[in-house]
């Protein structure tokens, strides 16, 4: 792994053992990209891959010369006004409305490791000798202001971290209108774009498109990075699939309101860009203040789609995530939210436990509903204390005796909101976002909290310190459960900082309770997953994943969320039947199937069910301590899309490649249906495995290429009578384990 400067071209070369990532820094001082992808030979000189031609219409920087337009120069981080007429990285505007800017490059220093940047999530290393950083200074004279670029290359990841910081020293204030996190010009247009898209309940479905001139985007401008849009895209060629082809990504480490696009202009070059979104937006620095953007991962893939998330996985699993929880195999939790919602006696949740417990489930979460006056969505938030009626011994109570059943207590909270039936509000009616001129539209009966104002978040800080310190709490859920409407804060300096503000808020509040209380596993939700995003992975290893719990729905869900995020992040729960979202019924065995390949738990009232099920529930229990490691933690590869037909598959395999699961699933059933094989992905050759549905054992290479039989009943005429474990909905689980008498096994 390097960072060169090649003095004579002034060409910085990026690379490792599979990227290079090379730009120079042009005639006028700006820099212009050169190439990203598959690592090639360093060399002096790359300037023949910046090509000029006279262009009419083109603006041209210097006299007599016809040929220097930076509207046909492929940029690292261009602005706008100035020659280049797309879509710029950044806008800034001077104290007299000019927005014309000429950032020139004036030093650059190279060093071993990463720095962290100060109040934003990032990825980072834990001995220098894992990356090598860039930092490039650009000034601009008129305004005397900084620019520092900063890139980060792994030695063992195919990625670039980018973030941009803007140090202002002259008199006269600038304003930041736009500054995003990172540009990519590709020099063609023949990609598809990614993305993963839905609404409550629907997150995080994968679209593909075809690119066309012109804007395309992805944006969340709701305050959080929302279920429809996640601030996740890639640019795959049209032949590239799971195993093979090309592919980039961009991933921002961020969980406000963001902009992801890409733009193809009418010579067919792609500009892709990712970062704070610009609208609402506005950012003063005067003589001194500084602005730092929010982090960007990119990432490529000359090995198909699994290859470019296995990358994404296995860094934000190990340099993204943190603290004592990161690799560690996660507690089998109950949730008592679909069990009993918010009516619920400390008799109940105790039915719960001991029923848990039997089962063999290690975590206890008490959800939304013990705190204040909440007894449904129109009081208590922001009263974080115990509601004594419920629960007459308290959190901290409940807590102890949860213990003392030898199981851990988790805790549900959402610090960010308020009802107006609450002692909070009725005490700080000012403290809620919104324009006091105007009337505020409430979500779920309630209203955002302005945590751009440090004296509010201090204040939820200092109610839930109080919890925290006396009762014994192992895991926190912090939700999140609307969208920002009216932006406004009563004491803001500037308004166009309030959104990204909230945000840094956020932050701040969950790196005191972090940093208090180390050893507190936290889930991060919103709604299910609309701030399912690389920002909160930095603070909370995982994410309820979805409010909707039914397993075929859950099938497209985590499905679309493997593409950008580990396995060990995504929360997944066994719920009852009747699905409380859709109402399907699915068999025990597939809700767990699916549930497996998460961060999982059960979400039901475990006291209520039949002999059988409990029987069943025992089971998965075992099994999931047994292989949780190996889920959570192996390599995971996608087999089948769910998006393109009637079956799914995935699978994950130990870094040894000695253990192996694979979950195969079918939505509906049929009759006379084809016979069905798995290509299997990620085995060793030459090893032979013993399967659990099988009795022979069968070498990988064959597993691979000749694929894995998986046809049932239904590929003939099916004579099988209805037993609940055939049917629709049906699936099943394939333990590959190596026969090598010398492999120790699970
Ligand atoms: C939304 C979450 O996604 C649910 O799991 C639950 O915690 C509710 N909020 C509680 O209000």
């Amino acid at each position: 792994m390097a960072i060169i400067f090649h003095e004579q071209s002034k060409t910085f070369h990026l690379y490792n053992q599979q990227i290079s990532y090379i730009f120079k820094v042009l005639k006028n001082g700006s820099l212009g990209q050169l190439y990203f992808g598959k690592r090639i030979h360093d060399k002096e000189c790359f300037d023949e891959l910046f090509e000029m031609r006279k262009r009419s219409m083109a603006p041209y920087t210097y006299e007599g010369d016809m040929l220097f337009s930076l509207e046909h120069i492929k940029q690292e981080y261009p602005g706008f006004n100035h020659g280049d007429l797309r879509y710029p990285a950044f806008t800034i505007t001077h104290e007299n409305g000019s927005t014309v800017n000429e950032y020139v490059y004036a030093s650059h220093s190279i060093y071993q490791g990463k720095k962290s940047i100060e109040g934003l999530p990032s990825t980072y290393v834990e001995s220098d000798g894992e990356a090598t950083t860039l930092e490039i200074t650009l000034h601009e004279s008129h305004t005397d202001t900084d620019m520092i670029l900063y890139y980060t290359i792994y030695e063992t990841y195919p990625v670039i971290c980018r973030h941009v910081k803007f140090m202002h020293y002259g008199m006269q204030s600038i304003t930041l209108d736009k500054a995003l996190s990172v540009c990519l010009d590709l020099p063609d247009c023949n990609y598809e774009m990614l993305e993963l898209t839905g609404t409550w309940c629907r997150e995080r479905h994968v679209e593909w498109r075809k690119l066309m001139h012109g804007v395309q985007s992805i944006y969340s401008m709701r305050g959080h990075s929302s279920h429809q849009y996640n601030p996740f895209l890639v640019l795959k060629r049209e032949n590239t699939d799971e195993r093979s082809g090309e592919a980039y990504a961009c991933s921002l480490v961020y969980s406000g309101s963001f902009l992801g696009q890409v733009e193809v202009d009418n010579h067919n070059v792609t500009r892709m860009t990712m970062g704070i979104h610009p609208d609402q937006f506005e950012w003063t620095l005067q003589q001194g203040e500084s602005f730092v953007t929010p982090e960007a991962v990119l990432a490529y893939s000359e090995n198909g789609m699994n290859a470019l998330s296995q990358t994404y996985h296995k860094l934000y699993q190990s340099r993204l995530a943190r603290g004592v929880w990161r690799d560690k195999d996660r507690p089998i939790l109950v949730n008592n939210w679909e069990a009993t919602y918010m009516d619920f006696t400390e008799e109940k949740l105790m039915n719960i436990v001991h029923a848990a417990k039997d089962a063999g489930i290690e975590l206890f979460v008490l959800d939304d509903g013990w705190f204040g006056k909440r007894n449904d969505d129109h009081a208590g938030l922001g009263d974080w204390f115990c509601n004594m009626e419920k629960l007459p011994c308290g959190i901290n109570g409940l807590s102890r005796k949860i213990h003392e059943e030898g199981m851990m207590f988790g805790l549900w909270i959402e610090p960010e909101m308020v009802n107006k039936d609450s002692d909070l509000y009725r005490m700080h009616p000012d403290w809620v976002m919104n324009d006091p001129e105007y009337h505020c539209c409430h979500g779920r009966n309630q209203y955002v909290l302005d945590f751009s104002r440090k004296e509010v978040v201090d204040a939820i800080y200092e109610m839930l310190d109080r919890i925290l310190e006396k009762a014994d709490v192992d895991y926190i859920k912090w939700d999140m459960n609307r969208s920002m409407s009216e932006v406004y804060s009563n004491c803001a300096p500037q308004q166009g900082r309030v959104v990204h503000a909230y945000i840094l808020g956020v932050y701040r509040l969950y790196e005191m309770l972090l940093k208090k209380y180390p050893n507190i596993l936290f889930e991060s939700c919103s709604s299910g997953g609309a701030r399912f995003d690389a920002g909160m992975l930095y603070y909370a290893p995982q994410c309820w994943c979805s409010d909707d719990t039914d397993a075929v729905e859950r099938m497209m869900i985590q499905y679309g969320t493997s593409f950008a995020y580990p396995i060990s992040s995504i929360g997944a729960h066994v719920s009852a039947c009747p699905n409380h979202q859709l109402k399907r019924m699915t068999p025990l065995n597939t809700r767990f199937n699916v549930a497996c390949f998460g961060a999982f738990g059960y979400e039901m009232d475990l006291s209520k069910l039949s002999k059988e099920e409990t029987e069943e529930i025992k089971q998965q229990v075992i099994f999931m301590k047994q292989y949780r490691h190996l889920i959570q933690y192996g390599t995971f590869y996608r087999l089948v899309s769910p998006f393109e037909g009637n079956t799914m598959a995935w699978m994950v395999v130990s870094s040894d490649q000695k253990h192996a699961i694979v979950g195969y699933y079918k939505i509906l059933q049929s009759v006379m249906a084809p016979f069905q094989r798995l290509y299997l992905q990620g085995l060793a050759p030459d090893k032979k495995y013993r399967i659990n549905t099988s009795k022979e054992g069968l070498y990988g290479d064959e597993l691979m290429s000749c694929g894995m039989v998986v046809s049932d009943a239904s590929c003939g005429e099916n004579e099988e009578v209805y037993n609940g474990r055939n049917g629709d909905f049906q699936s099943r689980l394939y333990v590959l384990e190596s026969e090598d008498e010398s492999d120790e096994k699970i």
